[in-house]
């Protein structure tokens, strides 16, 4: 009979063992919750493809980020869905525009939750692209104008983090000096700095109800493409970023743990709207075991070299994770 030299189950023995050699944790500072915040609606509206997740009327985001904070949630992720759109995304910039009070808001709401502003204009412009068209493209530079615009608006409305999600190049120098320019060198900058043009974005496209109905591929990243995930984030880095981000991310472990690697910044990674209404659906089909699931693959992120995790689950995985001590 073959005996083995070593043997792995020692380790696996009982579930003290096993938790006493875990290598990786979740813990309830590890989640970023996004919140929706809709212009002109007086109701909460469900997302159809993401059960338990909102677009809420403005006057219900105080409430929102209190019941986080009161539940655990640390930061939050806001977004807006503006009524008053044009061809360059105005409303953003503006002072009394959406951006600025939700920001102005949330943080009257919780002093203490870390407010993080999502940066991008596709929310705010009539053809749903992340910058200026110009011709049949988006311009680079001329939506770096605007961007340093919107940040400094963003930063003095109160977003304790900025987190541009446009994917312009140039970006993160181009905010940073903004924001430098304006007074505001504390307030830190989480690049969106590896995203890829996905099909796991399918949802939030519902949720933000894009009329969007063109491709972002001439400015968010290929899928196909590896060396190129490491080199956006590593140039991000180089231009100021504070902390870099890899987005979607089930489906782009590798690429975050390449990023890790190179990198000793703070990494997050966006657990998208397409990732959580996968494992709702097949949870509701009665295929898999929802908890078990989704807290797999949140420390599946932490696994591959994740800080910090931006998902719809983040109340629920606080909830879980509780229950788990009792
Ligand atoms: C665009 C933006 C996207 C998401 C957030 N901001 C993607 C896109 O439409 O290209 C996706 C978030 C999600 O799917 O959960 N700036």
């Amino acid at each position: 009979m073959y005996v083995p030299d070593f043997r792995f189950r020692r380790l696996r023995r009982t579930q003290t063992l096993r938790s006493l050699v875990q290598e990786t944790h979740l813990q309830s500072t590890d989640f970023v919750l996004p919140i929706f915040v809709e212009e002109d609606i007086r109701e909460p509206v469900v997302v159809a493809s993401m059960p338990g997740v909102f677009r809420y009327p403005e006057d219900q985001l105080a409430q929102r980020v209190k019941a986080a904070w009161s539940a655990g949630v640390r930061a939050v992720i806001l977004f807006g869905v503006s009524t008053h759109k044009d061809d360059c995304g105005s409303d953003s910039w503006s002072e009394q525009g959406l951006m600025a009070r939700m920001l102005r808001t949330a943080k009257e709401a919780a002093p203490d939750m870390l407010v993080i502003s999502d940066n991008c204009f596709c929310e705010y412009t009539e053809h749903g692209h992340c910058g200026m068209v110009a011709g049949d493209d988006v311009d680079n530079d001329k939506t770096l104008s605007n961007l340093q615009r919107q940040v400094v608006v963003a930063a003095r409305a109160g977003a304790d983090m900025i987190a541009p999600s446009g994917m312009m190049d140039g970006m993160i120098g181009a905010i940073r000096e903004a924001l430098d320019g304006a007074g505001f060198s504390h307030i830190p900058v989480m690049s969106y700095s590896t995203k890829f043009a996905s099909a796991f974005y399918g949802p939030f496209r519902d949720a933000v109800d894009s009329t969007f109905k063109g491709t972002r591929a001439s400015y968010q990243m290929n899928p196909a493409n590896g060396r190129e995930a490491l080199a956006e984030s590593m140039l991000d880095e180089a231009e100021g970023a504070d902390l870099l981000m890899v987005k979607p991310g089930m489906a782009y472990l590798d690429v975050l743990a390449n990023i890790r690697q190179n990198s000793s910044l703070p990494l997050a990674v966006y657990q998208v709207s397409g990732e959580y209404a996968m494992i709702k659906a097949s949870a509701a089909a009665g295929v898999i075991d929802e908890k078990a699931v989704a807290m797999e693959s949140l420390l599946a992120f932490k696994r591959a070299g994740a800080d910090l995790i931006i998902t719809y689950y983040a109340l629920e995985a606080i909830e879980w994770l509780s229950q788990k001590h009792e």
